[in-house]
């Protein structure tokens, strides 16, 4: 397939188009991007064309999950170069909307999620998860899809998704999609083009420390010893590291690290290297 997508830049075009299908009985699916696309999100993009009969694939560099410090103006804008890349995927329309579109002058609402929200990302990024919240509620009140799709690379966000869509009641089912890694085991993201040539070898530890970790827990040995042989190794190799947690993998509960041993767990981290925030997570 190499069907050049509809795009719509205004939530009214997207309605009109989704209303058209929806009367011919179709199924809708929505990937939510920022663009920069990679191949994590063609991953979730593929899942979605098995998936549904009609993909829309939203574009939005979306202001209010940036803090003032944080890398909104650098970020990577590939309109063209994303377009091209879903072509072999057939997807049907992009959302693209502009800043304007999705926050009038007097947008005036906020959305809180707590629960799954609270700690870890939000420690350091305070603002992050209610920017995250407010446009996809936007994204799948505007398409209205059957399903969404989220990659588990943003693991606490696909949580927080979740949780959100679940108590506002947005009738649209949240799909994780496992997370696509580079031939090192680093998670593929958008900020990966960030990294220096040396950085990017460094890169590669911090999906090391975390199967480490994961191996010794899944063999019996201590988790509370094995995290902080991997903090202190993320730390010598050269990363900043803002947290490296053993959580509850449905709640993100913190848990008694070498008692509760039966309970689903993930393995979350994140760190700098120079410039640029890395974060990645696994199951144990
Ligand atoms: O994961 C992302 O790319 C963004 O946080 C999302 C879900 C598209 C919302 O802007």
């Amino acid at each position: 397939m190499t069907a050049y997508p509809a795009i719509a830049s205004t939530v009214d075009d997207l309605r009109r188009r989704v209303s058209i299908w929806r009367s011919d009985g179709k199924t809708v699916a929505l990937v939510p991007t920022m663009g920069a696309l990679h191949a994590g999100h063609l991953k979730l993009i593929e899942e979605a064309r098995n998936r549904a009969q009609k993909v829309i694939v939203s574009i939005f560099v979306n202001p209010t999950q940036f803090a003032p410090t944080e890398d909104f103006d650098s970020y990577p804008r590939t309109f063209d170069d994303d377009v091209a890349k879903m072509l072999p995927y057939g997807v049907d329309a992009v959302f693209a909307p502009n800043a304007a579109e999705m926050y009038r002058p007097d947008f005036a609402t906020g959305i809180t999620v707590k629960g799954p929200a609270l700690g870890l990302e939000t420690d350091y990024r305070p603002h992050f998860f209610s920017g995250v919240a407010v446009v996809v509620a936007k994204l799948l009140l505007s398409a209205l899809p059957d399903i969404a799709l989220f990659g588990e690379k943003d693991y606490q966000q696909l949580l927080v998704v979740r949780q959100m869509v679940r108590d506002l009641n947005i009738p649209t089912e949240i799909l994780a999609i496992e997370t696509v890694r580079e031939d090192d085991g680093l998670a593929m993201s958008s900020r990966n083009a960030y990294l220096s040539s040396a950085d990017r070898v460094t890169a590669a530890r911090l999906n090391v420390e975390l199967r480490a970790v994961a191996d010794t827990i899944r063999a019996g040995g201590s988790a509370e010893t094995a995290l902080k042989a991997a903090r202190a190794a993320i730390s010598e190799a050269g990363f900043r590291l803002d947290y490296l947690e053993l959580r509850h993998a449905e709640t993100l509960q913190a848990i008694d690290l070498d008692a509760d041993k039966d309970l689903p767990m993930r393995l979350l981290v994140a760190a700098w290297l120079g410039k640029t925030r890395l974060i990645d997570n696994i199951g144990v």
